[in-house]
């Protein structure tokens, strides 16, 4: 039903959702950031304390990781979009809990089905609970699913914490590169 009626309506049912306890403390809902015929569409964790403000995912410091990511992989602007798990900020940026990520679900779905992504980029764990829950992939190596292809690739903030991942994160793009070139 959403998806028939297209993407503005996908956007407004995400602004009047209440479906789930986190729409109480939102300031902005976050829907995405990117084209809207992307080759690859991220998926990240769930809005920060700038992002709530905002209302653009991926805002704060693991956008600026997240930048430097896609430009490693080089693509450019009409190559990518990007969204989260849910599209309220968790209060205290704890995690979403498994209600929260399975309330938002079906907006994520209608994103994916209308953007019509070839690639798929888990970013994380977080990621991979909502979009194959129950389900453990391998990172750095991808999957075909339902026509597209799907990457576990580690989240841009856990970059941040452990620059260790950085490199292997880099390797996990190199071997992966002719999935989006
Ligand atoms: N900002 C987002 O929009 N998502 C994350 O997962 C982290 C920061």
């Amino acid at each position: 039903m959403m998806v028939e009626a297209g993407y503005e309506t996908v956007a407004k049912e995400i602004i009047k959702c209440t479906r789930c306890p986190l729409h109480k403390s939102a300031i902005k809902r976050v829907i995405g950031k990117g084209s809207c015929n992307p080759k690859v569409f991220f998926i990240g964790e769930a809005p920060g304390k700038s992002e709530n403000e905002t209302g653009i995912p991926f805002y704060g410091r693991a956008g600026k990781k997240l930048d430097k990511m896609i430009e490693y992989m080089g693509l450019s602007e009409e190559d990518w979009m990007v969204t989260n798990t849910v599209k309220c900020h968790p209060p205290e940026n704890r995690r979403p809990s498994t209600n929260e990520i399975e309330c938002c679900k079906p907006f994520l779905l209608s994103q994916i089905i209308l953007l019509n992504p070839k690639i798929i980029i888990l970013l994380g764990n977080t990621a991979e609970k909502s979009f194959c829950p129950g389900k453990k992939l391998e990172w750095g190596v991808p999957v075909e699913h339902e026509g597209r292809t799907i990457l576990k690739l580690y989240h841009p903030a856990a970059l941040i914490y452990t620059s260790s991942k950085k490199e292997v994160q880099r390797a996990f793009i190199d071997k992966n590169r002719e999935l989006w070139s």
